[in-house]
């Protein structure tokens, strides 16, 4: 279980972030939306340790993980996507999820062979038909497997993915969305930023709305679609529910 509270950034004059609280609970995919711009990234930032919020608190499973350094919040199970693919671009997909395989072998107290989990994962995410294709090869679609599969290589507790449906096509969307509900359903605490409206509603339990570095509303997706509030703010009360 993930909880971040009361998360405040600053860049310069600008607050991205004010007293910001999300849960992310172990079992779930927690989704958080938001218009570009509201903070969503900067918040995962925050989380992961990549940038240091001016007030707030992380823990993970009950533990106080604010003040520990990024790798040494990667070791309490945390593991992201990011919004711009970030895959090793001289490799294949096999060697992409590998790389992670290993380092997460190489502190990691639990038993198990990489090489046997890297092929486990690569099935999972169903690359197996190009898990020898450079990763450059692939369509953006395949790339965001990749990147899914490289994260789960760490065996992550809590997986923060942002936008990862972004370059999929509706069909892969879909699969994509059936796996975040299998992976979450293996007791992984999943916190989903997507603009894609129809996977949030269909995966998430929960959903966090950001605007302008506040949250205007907590609940489960049908609930946080209706209100009125988020409908004024962000889904555009003209256009039925798509932003
Ligand atoms: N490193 C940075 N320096 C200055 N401003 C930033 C930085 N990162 C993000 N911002 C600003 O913070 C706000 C939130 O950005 P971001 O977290 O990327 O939003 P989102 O992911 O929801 O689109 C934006 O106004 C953005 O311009
Ligand atoms: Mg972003």
């Amino acid at each position: 279980m993930l909880e971040a509270r009361g998360i405040s950034v600053r860049f310069g004059g600008h607050m991205a972030l004010s007293d910001v609280s999300i849960d992310a609970p172990a079992g779930q995919v927690t989704g958080l939306i938001g218009p570009n711009g509201a903070g969503k990234t900067t918040l995962f930032n925050a989380i992961t340790g990549l940038l240091t919020p001016s007030a707030g608190t992380v823990h993970i499973d009950g533990r106080d993980v604010t003040r520990l350094k990024l790798h040494r919040r990667a070791r309490h199970g945390l593991a992201r996507t990011f919004q711009q693919l970030e895959l090793f671009t001289m490799l294949t997909v096999r060697e992409n999820i590998r790389v992670a395989a290993d380092i997460h072998h190489r502190w990691s107290p639990e038993p198990g062979d990489p090489g046997v989990l890297t092929e486990e994962i690569i099935d999972r995410v169903g690359l197996a038909a190009v898990a020898g294709e450079r990763v450059t090869a692939l369509p953006t679609g395949q790339g965001r497997l990749v990147e899914l599969g490289r994260a789960l290589a760490c065996r992550p507790r809590i997986l923060l993915l942002d936008e990862p449906a972004s370059g999929q096509d509706e069909t892969e969307t879909e699969r994509f969305g059936r796996l975040l509900v299998e992976v979450a359903s293996s007791g992984t605490a999943v916190l989903l930023v997507e603009h894609d409206m129809s996977l949030v509603m269909e995966v998430c339990s929960n959903v966090h709305v950001l605007d302008l570095g506040q949250i205007l509303a907590v609940g489960p997706p049908a609930e946080v679609q209706r209100n009125p509030v988020v409908l004024d703010a962000y889904l555009g009360t003209d256009t039925g529910g798509a932003p």
